[in-house]
C-alpha cells in the first residue's frame, strides 16, 4: 500500500519544498516508487522540476498537464453534473525515471488561475475535501510514497491533504516563535480531522471517517538551516520541553538529525536534485524510513 506524507509548516521558508526535493531523490534512488504533488500555488517545486527534468518551462505545459485542471473539471462537475463518470486524466504525471513520477500546479492554468483560485470556489463539504482524495485513491497502491508539498495555507485544498494523507512531516527552523507554529500547525491538523471526522454534532461525520480513515499521524518535526554555531542537542532539548507543555502525553517526535545550512543544498535543490557533498538530508530520511518500516 502506498503511503501518502505532506510536507507542511505554516511558517514560510523553512525547506518545505526543499524537503519534497529531496526525500523523492533519495527514495527514488533507493527503489521506492515515488510521486510528488505540488500543492502550493506558488508551484515553486512544479517549476524545478519541469524545467529540471523536462526541459521546459512551467509556462510552456498544456492546460490538461498540471493538477489544476484537476479540480477544474470536478468544480464543474459538483456543480453540474454530479452524477457524471469522468475518465482519470493521465496527462497530469510526468515521469523523470522509472522510480520517480510528479504531478505539477501552474500559476498559468487559463492564463493564471492557480490552485488557490480554485481553492475559492470550492465549499468546506464531503464533495469538494474528497476531490483530492479520490485522485489519490486512483493510483495510490502504484506507489510506494505520495510526497505532498503542503502550501501555507488552510484552504479546502490543504484541508483534503490533511484529511487525506497517512502520515506527516513538519520541517521548521530553530528559533522560539517556529517552535510555537509548529505547535499550532498540529493542533490545526488535529482540529481539522476531529472536526469532520469525529465531530457526533456533525451528521456528516461518520461518511467523512469512512472516506478519510486514520486520523495524519506526525512522523516528526526535524530542523532545517541550522547554522554551524548552534548546539542542536541543547536547543533541541528546549524545544521537546516547549512541545511537552503543550502535548504533554503525546509530545511529537523531534528528529535525531537535522539539516545545516549550505549553499549547496539550496543550489542542488534548485535543479531537482540532491547535494553530492553534503548528505544532511539522507539521514533525515533514513531516519524517517525507520519509522516507517514496521508498516511496510
Ligand atoms: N538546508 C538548507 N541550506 C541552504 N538553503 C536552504 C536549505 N533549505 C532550504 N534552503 C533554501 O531556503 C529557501 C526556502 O526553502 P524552501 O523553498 O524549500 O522553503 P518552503 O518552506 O517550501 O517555502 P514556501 O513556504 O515559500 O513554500 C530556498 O531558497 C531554499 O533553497
Ligand atoms: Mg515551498
Amino acid at each position: 500500500m502506498g503511503k501518502i506524507v505532506f510536507i507542511g509548516n505554516y511558517k514560510g521558508g523553512v525547506g518545505k519544498t526543499t524537503t519534497v526535493v529531496n526525500f523523492a531523490n533519495y527514495l527514488s534512488k533507493e527503489e521506492h516508487k515515488v510521486l510528488t504533488i505540488d500543492l502550493d500555488p506558488q508551484s515553486s517545486l512544479s517549476e524545478i522540476q519541469i524545467s529540471s527534468f523536462l526541459s521546459k518551462t512551467l509556462a510552456e505545459l498544456e492546460d490538461d498537464e498540471v493538477l489544476n485542471h484537476i479540480f477544474d473539471l470536478y468544480i464543474t462537475k459538483i456543480k453540474k453534473y454530479p452524477a457524471l463518470n469522468i475518465p482519470f486524466p493521465e496527462k497530469i504525471i510526468h515521469k523523470r525515471d522509472d522510480n520517480y513520477f510528479f504531478i505539477p500546479s501552474s500559476l498559468f492554468y487559463k492564463k493564471g488561475v492557480g490552485l488557490d483560485t480554485l481553492a475559492m470556489q470550492m465549499l468546506p463539504n464531503l464533495e469538494y475535501l474528497s476531490i483530492l482524495g479520490d485522485l489519490l485513491n486512483r493510483f495510490k497502491n502504484d506507489y510506494n510514497y505520495i510526497l505532498i508539498d503542503c502550501p501555507p495555507s488552510n484552504t479546502v485544498i490543504t484541508q483534503s491533504a490533511f484529511l487525506s494523507s497517512d502520515y506527516y512531516l513538519i520541517p521548521s527552523v530553530l528559533d522560539h516563535l517556529s517552535t510555537n507554529g509548529v505547535v499550532h500547525y498540529i493542533k490545526v491538523v488535529e482540529r481539522i480531522y476531529s472536526d469532520y471526522c469525529e465531530n457526533d454534532k456533525n451528521e456528516d461525520s461518520v461518511i467523512a471517517k469512512t472516506i478519510f480513515g486514520k486520523k495524519p499521524e506526525l512522523v516528526g518535526i526535524f530542523y532545517n538551516l541550522i547554522r554551524g554555531t548552534v548546539n542542536y542537542e541543547a536547543e533541541k532539548i528546549q524545544f521537546l520541553n516547549e512541545l511537552k507543555k503543550s502535548f504533554s502525553n503525546n509530545t511529537p517526535y523531534i528528529f535525531k538529525s537535522y539539516v545545516n545550512n549550505f549553499v549547496d543544498i539550496a543550489r542542488d535543490t534548485a535543479y531537482g536534485n540532491s547535494s553530492n557533498y553534503i548528505k544532511d538530508f539522507d539521514s533525515v530520511v533514513k531516519e524517517f524510513l525507520k519509522y516507517n518500516k514496521p508498516q511496510i
